[in-house]
């Protein structure tokens, strides 16, 4: 078979980054343990990749990130506990991680970057299209279906029917393109689908290809592992860089897509996305809405 007819059903996850913007925090626990409301964020990207018809979760981890494998993990002790005492809905939510996915867990020890992570689930991954999603990019379509929620899918869903790689990218304005990857478009495939001409990581704004930039979904293919093989260390950031290796592909094949994500996205790399996920959660979560929006108008009218 063919590897373009294969269905998606892997996913990697890297995991392994220290999260310095969030020590002294994640000098034991995870980033990807920090909640929105009561909901650690790495929970909605496994959703993404589940609701998007992914088994095989692979995690790219380093050390002290136990946090994340017993959290995929069941807990009988716990289960047993609630059961006991009755409580139906909180045993539910603890399983339910567990349930819904295979994960697989692969150790980068040197940081070297998204590019090495990667290269790191080769073989979890074998000669199998894949699908990569960023923990730090909480992307949300429609609140009314959270638990239905998958950007991912609209991305599987464009590979089933061109078999390309393909990455997600939205419209950012001004200076901030200079923290993402940025993409050149070579043609409209049709609404919100481009070929692309180029990929440049982090560019300075007046270089940049235009303003559509790299968030954290992509379906990749299994030859992208030999292009990250031979991909060197930047020497600017010392990484292995996935945009590097995505433009050298790209260059060989001429057939890299871009799909346009309109929806919201919550960087949970830094506090001030943290804080605006929380904020946007509460207020359209049932159970909060309407006393956490006269605490948050209260708060408004304090400012003013
Ligand atoms: C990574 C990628 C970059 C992408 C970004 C999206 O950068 O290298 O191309 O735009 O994620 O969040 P990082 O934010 O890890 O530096």
């Amino acid at each position: 078979m063919k590897n373009s007819k294969q269905k998606i059903t892997k996913a990697v996850i890297p995991v392994a980054g220290l999260g310095t913007r969030f020590l002294p925090f994640t000098k034991t626990i995870p980033k990807e343990m920090l909640p929105i409301l009561n909901i650690p964020s790495i929970e909605y990207i496994i959703k993404d990749a589940v609701n998007a018809g992914i088994k095989d979760i692979i995690f790219v981890t380093s050390a002290r990130k136990k946090a994340l494998a017993d959290y995929s993990d069941s807990y009988p002790w716990l289960e047993n506990e609630l059961l006991k005492k009755d409580k139906i809905a909180e045993l539910n939510l603890i399983k339910h991680i567990p349930s819904i996915a295979n994960y697989i867990f692969v150790r980068q020890s040197v940081q070297l970057g998204l590019g090495d992570a990667v290269l790191k689930a080769k073989y979890a991954i074998g000669n199998e299209p894949f699908a990569l999603l960023l923990g730090d990019d909480i992307l949300i379509n429609d609140f009314k279906n959270i638990n239905k929620n998958s950007i991912l899918k609209e991305l599987v869903d464009l590979y089933q029917k061109y078999q390309k790689t393909t990455i997600l990218v939205q419209q950012i304005e001004g200076k901030a393109i200079e923290k993402y990857g940025v993409v050149g478009v070579q043609k409209n495939i049709d609404k919100n689908n481009y070929l692309l001409n180029s990929l440049v990581e982090k560019p300075n704004f007046k270089n940049a290809p235009s303003n559509l930039a790299i968030i954290g979904r992509y379906i990749l293919k299994p030859e992208i592992f030999n292009y990250l093989q031979n991909e060197e260390i930047d020497p600017k950031t010392g990484e292995i860089q996935l945009t590097n290796a995505i433009s050298k592909y790209l260059k060989d094949n001429n057939d890299v897509y871009a799909h346009l994500f309109k929806g919201r996205r919550y960087d949970m790399g830094n506090i001030l996305g943290f804080l605006e996920a929380q904020i946007d959660f509460a207020l359209n979560n049932k159970k909060y809405r309407k006393v956490f929006s006269e605490i948050l108008k209260n708060k408004i009218e304090a400012i003013k």
